[in-house]
């Protein structure tokens, strides 16, 4: 079920600086090879750039940060980047709770926990429960996570619900949908960015990302840092946000 966050849903009053930003952190692996480094050691560097875009985001105005992490579809990958992920999430979490707390982020995981190792899933709610109090940014990581199997969850849910008698099937609004995704309480990403050059969505917050502004950067993910992230924001205050309406 959704979880309210007391988010205020009206536009902002300053339209061209986004309030929530999502990531496609793409290219760690490239990163590593075109220095003939193991793909591991990219997404170690990838662990660093997270860290340096947290720290910005409160100072241009963000209040939302989703970082996609892990898709469904990486447990393709290698049995070997698969832990060394693993391991880079634990070492994150174990590492970075403090520093966390004390920049004033509220973590918030997203994506499917049941396949992930349960020490994993302890030290996720571990963190989230810690974090909660903080009100500077909400930080948002997709683990495990892919946008359709998100939408799937959420209709059996409410599917359920409707089944059982709690509710109507006339009560199955977008709205109602909207606050059964994992992102329930949170307001819809304005600006999606992919790093690496990669113009795709693969499977990320397809249904929050209907009136997203798109920007994607040649920047490798360990390479973004916080002057990558103001020019990303410079394209997106030069758009222009219309929402299916009219241009005035
Ligand atoms: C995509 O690059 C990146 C990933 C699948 C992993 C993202 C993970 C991190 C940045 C590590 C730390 C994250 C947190 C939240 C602590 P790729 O491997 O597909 O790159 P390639 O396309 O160049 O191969």
């Amino acid at each position: 079920m959704g979880r309210p966050e007391n988010f205020d849903e009206t536009p902002r009053a300053e339209p061209r600086r986004p309030r929530h930003v999502a990531i496609i952190m793409d290219g760690n692996g490239r990163w590593a090879t075109r220095r003939g480094l193991p793909r591991l050691a990219g997404h170690r560097k990838g662990a660093d750039a997270v860290r340096a875009v947290v720290e910005s985001c409160p100072d241009f105005g963000i209040e939302v940060l989703t970082l996609f992490a892990f898709s469904t579809e990486n447990w393709k990958r290698s049995t070997e980047e698969v832990s060394g992920l693993m391991n880079l999430f634990r070492r994150y979490m174990r590492r970075e709770s403090a520093e966390l707390s004390r920049r004033g982020a509220k973590v918030r995981f997203i994506g499917d926990r049941e396949g992930l190792a349960p020490d994993i899933r302890e030290m996720m709610a571990g963190l989230e429960a810690q974090t909660a109090g903080n009100d500077r940014l909400t930080l948002v990581i997709a683990i495990n996570y892919g946008g359709r199997a998100e939408i799937a969850a959420a209709a059996r849910r409410l599917a359920r619900r409707v089944a059982s008698g709690e509710i109507d099937a006339e009560a199955l609004t977008e709205a109602a949908l909207t606050n059964a995704l994992d992102t329930g309480g949170l307001p819809p990403p304005d600006l999606l960015i992919r790093t690496s050059g990669e113009q795709r969505i693969s499977n990320f917050l397809l249904w929050q990302c209907a009136y997203a502004e798109f920007v994607f950067v040649d920047d490798l993910w360990p390479d973004f840092d916080r002057a990558a992230l103001a020019r990303a924001l410079a394209q997106y205050g030069a758009r222009e946000r219309r929402f299916g309406a009219v241009a005035t």
